[in-house]
């Protein structure tokens, strides 16, 4: 299992690390229920104080015997106590059911925070200090990944990282988009696989040629080397050959590093269209490094952009505003949540992700995919925010979409193959609150009319 797919989200920490408020966050964001272990505790027993008054060990007792019973149950986000994880049973069972983040604070923050607090543990500050660096080393050594917030936890809960590097089990091979292996090179030392450059790499001749090309076995790891189009061909090939090796994705466009390698989806096209052969397969870890984008054609970054801004509506932040690594950071974190709340797209809850997209779809096919997939998100978005009622400055300053040349009715007629059921679309009450809800057909239609040139 990789990262915190099919277990608990553990968030570990010193006191006044802000665990109860991070986990909170990061159980809203990925629909997971939240427990606080100290405040269950202290809901079942008496406040911490008396309870530390009668003897630690008492105490910890009651915390193993609470935290054992919070991971026999459903998926959740737990914020641990600060000394949980001095426990070896605790950490065990953290380990076989749990993936811990440790959140990280430095001492002087934390100070601030508890001194005036009346935690047991927080009374004189030279002890306080010498616990600290005492702890920092457990934490390290329990924690599956480092956090500062909650983006952050969410993140190391996919295994993704910017600016990493790259760590998988050998031995390795890297399947790389040609043009992105002539710009930068191999990203590390490895029999290097080429595939054709973007989309037409998404073949089973592709496949097909590197199933009998790789050489390495089960216990080997694929690095895929590229935009989404190399990334789905790769981590398709990683979910079959030899019914599945692990695989690392190294994104090299904006798409890539905010939305197409993130969330486990990997395939390739049929003939009878796109992304209509494929598997879950979810990548060990995606290495971002905003650097490589410097390359980046202007078009590749607009469509990028597209998927940006999106993320941002959906999330209720202005994500698009921040420095680009910031935005990137933030987009992908944002998709990491949804993905947590339904990794194999079960409860429907990744179906948001589909905002502006079922217009997009349709302009793609009624154009004989002509359009493309950036300039066609950007559409549907407008079109989305339209029927919502919502400003579209948003869209229009940072996208420009202009309505594009299509068949009308073979984009209708792609609209209702693609919408999630009768007249279903993904639109939202408000910036942050996306909806899945129904849209008569009459003002459908006039809302997809609005993106086509007459
Ligand atoms: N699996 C998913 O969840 C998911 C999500 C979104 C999109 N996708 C898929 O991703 C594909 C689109 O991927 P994409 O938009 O990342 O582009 P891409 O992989 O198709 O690449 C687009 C072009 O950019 C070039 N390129 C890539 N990185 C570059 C760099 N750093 N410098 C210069 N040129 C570079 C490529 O050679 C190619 O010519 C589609 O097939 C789509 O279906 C998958
Ligand atoms: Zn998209």
């Amino acid at each position: 299992m990789v990262g915190a797919l099919g277990k608990h989200i553990a968030v570990a920490g010193f006191m006044g690390a802000g665990k109860s408020t991070v986990g909170a966050r990061v159980a809203e964001l990925t629909a997971r229920p939240f427990v606080d272990l100290d405040a269950l505790i202290e809901k079942r027993h008496v406040p911490i104080p008396e309870l530390f008054a009668r003897g630690e060990a008492e105490f910890r007792r009651i915390e193993e015997e609470t935290l054992a019973e919070l991971l026999a149950g459903p998926e959740s986000v737990i914020a641990l106590g600060g000394g949980t994880v001095l426990s070896p049973l605790n950490r065990e069972r953290l380990r076989s059911r749990a993936f811990t983040v440790y959140l990280h604070v430095d001492v002087e923050t934390a100070w601030a925070r508890v001194r005036s607090s009346d935690r047991p543990l927080a009374r004189r500050e030279d002890e306080f200090r010498r616990l600290y660096a005492e702890r920092q080393r457990v934490y390290e050594e329990t924690a599956d990944a480092v956090a500062h917030d909650p983006d952050g936890a969410l993140l190391g809960a996919l295994g993704v990282g910017i600016r990493g590097s790259v760590r998988a089990s050998r031995p390795l091979a890297v399947v790389a988009d040609e043009r992105v292996l002539e710009l930068h090179g191999p990203p590390l030392d490895a029999p290097v696989h080429p595939v054709p450059s973007g989309e037409a790499a998404k073949t089973l001749a592709v496949v097909e040629r590197l199933w009998s090309e790789l050489e390495i076995g089960r216990d080997g790891s694929i690095v895929a080397f590229g935009g989404g189009s190399t990334t789905d061909v790769a981590g398709f090939v990683a979910a079959t050959y030899l019914r599945g090796v692990r695989w690392v994705a190294v994104p090299t466009t904006l798409t890539g590093q905010v939305d197409a390698a993130i969330g486990g989806k990997t395939g390739i096209n049929t003939a009878d269209g796109k992304n209509l052969a494929g598997a879950f397969h979810f990548p060990e870890s995606v290495v971002v490094d905003p650097d490589v984008l410097t390359t980046l054609p202007e078009q590749e970054r607009r469509a990028g952009m597209a998927e940006v801004v999106k993320s941002g509506l959906l999330a209720g932040r202005e994500l698009w505003s921040l420095p680009e690594e910031e935005m990137i950071r933030a987009s992908a974190a944002y998709k990491a949540g949804v993905v947590l709340s339904d990794p194999y797209e079960t409860e429907g809850r990744r179906a948001v992700l589909n905002l502006g997209h079922t217009f997009a779809h349709a302009l793609e096919a009624g154009s004989g995919y002509r359009v493309p997939h950036g300039e066609a998100v950007a559409l549907g978005l407008l079109a989305a925010l339209r029927l919502s009622g919502l400003p579209t400055d948003a869209v229009e300053e940072l996208l420009r979409p202009e309505p594009v040349a299509a068949d009308l009715d073979a984009a209708w007629a792609a609209l209702g193959r693609d919408k999630k059921g009768a007249g279903v679309f993904v639109l939202l009450e408000e910036p942050g609150k996306p909806v899945v809800t129904t849209v008569p057909d009459e003002d459908a239609r006039a809302a997809l009319a609005a993106l086509v040139r007459q």
